[in-house]
């Protein structure tokens, strides 16, 4: 028997390596702090939980519109006005999904034609390659360096459009960079976009989780962009609601019913009581939400301190996410055996930045969703161990 063709193109993620050989150890009783991880450490709010259990309580269990129930998508479009400057029709202008990871794929499957080319600065969240192999489209890596913050130079954006361009992927703040993109860089990717007629695919899923009292923004409401841009985002960063499975999609009418065609036949609809959970995170008290991000920026700033104290390692601070993407190449090692050192030597689990694309050489993931008291051991660990191999070198 045969699996499909399209597979080919599309790996088991990088970060599948190194999660094996966690839970190996963990097998073998050996205690690892884990530092790989792409989910918020907390619980979702209990006033969330209530209002879906209620829900279901109430009957809510049978499938929504594909759209998404009414008073979710509302809710949605209030809060896309109120904070992010982008108005949208909330009868037809906003479909809810099961995460964001859908949302990306149904934009993709919706909007590239096979052999259509995609932008995406690498190193990238792992699912924007295969999400547009998906849909038979061609992920073009735009480097984005170290040296430049994390920033993907324009020129190069710019050196990589061809007549079959159709799509720009920015994702701020940024997994796994942590980059913040400013109203500099976004006018300028904006500016380039209106140019080669491009859409842009703006995943802010790490919205809030942004710190230095810095402000988000969002493509889609700068001047002529909304007709180009499709803003994607979701609860399961900002809530605590992995879980859940609830992301949701904003942009123009036309683009939106191309994606309900596709979602009437994936998954129909995003899972009904959780959409009325999703209702009461947007609707109800944010303040567990602010004290988490709080937390967050409370930990980002312990870890950029220690994390320079670290023989070769080289940090850029972070502006948002919950991630560290180090430099480990001053010592001289690929970055999966400097991954593969450290869980071994450490106990101590990361991501190879080989994971996140074909720019991640010589580079580390390390997420700051633990314990902040975790983060202090495993920092002390990681510093004897990499002391360590200097030592031997
Ligand atoms: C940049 C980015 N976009 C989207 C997602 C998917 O989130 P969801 O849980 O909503 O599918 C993630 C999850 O790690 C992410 O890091």
């Amino acid at each position: 028997m045969q699996i499909a063709d399209r597979l080919a193109s599309i790996p088991f993620s990088g970060i599948r390596k190194i999660l094996e050989a966690v839970d190996d150890l963990e097998r073998k009783g050996r205690d690892v702090i884990r530092l790989e991880i792409g989910r918020p450490d907390f619980d979702t709010p209990a006033h969330i939980k209530a209002a879906a259990a209620d829900a279901l309580a109430a009957g809510k269990v049978h499938y929504s519109s594909n759209y998404g129930i009414l008073e979710l998508r509302e809710a949605i479009t209030r809060k896309l006005s109120k904070e992010n400057g982008l108005s949208y029709d909330a009868s037809s202008e906003v479909i809810v999904t099961s995460g964001a990871v859908e949302a990306v794929a149904i934009t993709m499957m919706g909007l590239l034609n096979p052999g259509d080319e995609i932008l995406i600065p690498d190193p990238y969240w792992v699912s924007y390659g295969p999400c547009a192999q998906m849909a038979g489209a061609i992920p073009i890596s735009v480097p984005s360096r170290f040296a430049d913050g994390f920033y993907p130079r324009i020129e190069d954006i710019e050196a990589r459009i061809t007549s079959k361009t159709r799509m720009l992927v920015i994702n701020s703040p940024h997994n796994p960079t942590g980059a913040v993109y400013g109203k500099d860089i976004l006018d300028k990717l904006a500016r380039l976009a209106i140019k080669h007629n491009l859409y842009v695919l703006s995943d802010e899923i790490y919205e809030r989780i942004i710190y230095d009292g810095n402000e988000h923004i969002s493509i889609g409401a700068l001047p002529n962009m909304r007709e180009r841009t499709i803003t994607i985002n979701g609860m399961s960063k900002i809530y605590s609601m992995t879980g859940w499975r609830l992301g949701y999609v904003a942009a123009e009418k036309s683009v939106i019913e191309a994606l309900v065609r596709i979602r009437q036949n994936t998954t129909a609809c995003a899972t009904t009581f959780a959409q009325w959970g999703g209702l009461e995170a947007l609707n109800g008290s944010q303040e567990e939400s602010t004290n988490m991000v709080a937390e967050f920026e409370r930990r980002r700033n312990f870890l950029f301190a220690a994390l320079q104290k670290i023989p070769g390692l080289q940090v850029v601070k972070p502006g948002g996410a919950f991630y560290f993407l180090v430099s480990v190449e001053e010592l001289m090692q690929p970055a999966e055996q400097v991954a593969m050192y450290l869980l071994e030597e450490a106990g101590v689990a990361v991501v190879p930045g080989t994971a996140f694309g074909n720019y991640g050489e010589g580079l580390l993931r390390i997420s700051y969703a633990n314990s902040y008291q975790n983060l202090v051991l495993a920092a002390a660990r990681m510093c004897a161990a990499l002391e360590k191999c200097h030592a031997i070198s």
